[in-house]
């Protein structure tokens, strides 16, 4: 179903900066996108529009948006193969978002999952953190997106622009791609080091223990790991039974972080106890993450670079989302602006 064109597949994601950015984020979706850049038309995104479903801090906010500008750019996003922008700069997002809500019933959103727990720790629930998936939808549908690379508590969105896209095309005709969510085969779900039983959160990454964030300091990392809930036994092997949830959690970042196959880490692991795990672990990551926190730190002090890296990202963007958002309104009926 939809309209691909003899194309490059195309690729999109984004992150919301609601916190520190960790290594969920990264093991979960960025690390999925430097690996496909090269061979796709990649779109990734800062969904800074998103972030105001919470309220935020506006000094803070321009600055949140140009720190994770130059966290992808140091995780391996290259400017030249991808579109790199925010948002709230391309306005097509938002014109598709409110066409897109005048084709979703209000019941799909209230059945998503990321809802039901935000919504929750409010007194007051905005429009908007109702609304979040439409606008997640007009992203990705806006691009003619064949993939969407996520984590696996992005899913349930993805799937709902699935059908968001599919109803819109039986209503008003073949308008959209209907995209696939991709996820990674492991670390789609990382789990918080203090509480396996949950994902790793941006949200909580400021409480002691929770998470490794991306430009975490060595010795905050091996102060984190070292505290890491495990459990009373003492094997040390991939699985997934709920109580070895932490256990496994930190073979499947090292899994990640230094790309060995899984027999060969429990041969490596045989005879260990946690303690010896725990030590691997943090250095695995600490490699893993230097040579991001170092061209963090280099990026992070040229905001004009960073600006004009976004606008340049920006027009790239326009130039796709604004003729297919001038379809979309076609399509509904609405009288072209233009002359003659
Ligand atoms: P966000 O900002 O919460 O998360 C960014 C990406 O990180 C993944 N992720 C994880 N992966 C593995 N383990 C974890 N513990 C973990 N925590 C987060 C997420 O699945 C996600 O891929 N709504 C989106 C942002 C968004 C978007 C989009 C994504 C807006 N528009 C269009 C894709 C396409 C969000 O808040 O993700």
């Amino acid at each position: 179903m939809g309209i691909k064109a003899d194309r490059r597949l195309r690729v999109f994601s984004g992150i919301q900066f609601s916190g520190t950015l960790h290594i969920g984020n990264y093991l979960g979706a960025i690390r999925q996108w430097v690996a496909v850049q090269v061979e796709c038309e990649n779109y990734f995104c800062i969904v800074d529009m998103h972030a105001i479903t919470i309220p935020q801090d506006p000094v803070l906010l321009r600055r949140k948006t140009r720190e994770l500008a130059a966290l992808y750019l140091a995780c391996g996003l290259d400017p030249l193969q991808s579109t790199i922008f925010v948002q709230s700069h391309v306005r097509a997002h938002a014109e598709c978002c409110w066409i897109l809500n005048c084709v979703t019933p209000v019941g799909w959103l209230e059945r998503m999952t990321q809802y039901k727990a935000k919504s929750q720790a409010q007194e007051s629930v905005l429009a908007g953190l109702l609304d979040y998936p439409v606008l997640q939808a007009a992203d990705i549908l806006l691009y003619d997106s064949d993939q969407v690379p996520v984590g696996e508590d992005q899913k349930q969105h993805v799937e709902l622009a699935r059908d968001i896209a599919q109803r819109f095309n039986r209503i008003y005709g073949e308008t959209f791609v209907v995209p696939e969510p991709v996820l990674p085969k492991s670390g789609a779900r990382i789990r918080a080091l203090n509480d396996p039983e949950h994902k790793m959160a941006k949200s909580q990454a400021h409480i002691a223990g929770h998470a490794v964030c991306l430009v975490d300091e060595p010795d905050a990392i091996r102060r984190t790991v070292r505290r890491a809930v495990t459990d009373t036994g003492r094997e040390i092997a991939f699985g997934d039974a709920p109580e070895k949830a932490g256990v496994n959690n930190l073979l499947e970042i090292y899994e990640l972080f230094t790309g060995q196959e899984r027999a060969a880490i429990e041969a490596h692991f045989a005879g260990q106890g946690y303690a010896a795990l725990k030590r691997d672990v943090a250095e695995a990551i600490i490699e893993g993450l230097r040579p991001i926190r170092e061209r963090y730190a280099r990026l992070i002090e040229d905001h004009a670079e960073l600006d004009r890296l976004l606008a340049l990202g920006a027009a790239r963007a326009r130039a796709v989302a604004e003729p297919k958002v001038e379809e979309v309104k076609h399509k509904v009926g609405f009288l072209s602006g233009d002359e003659g």
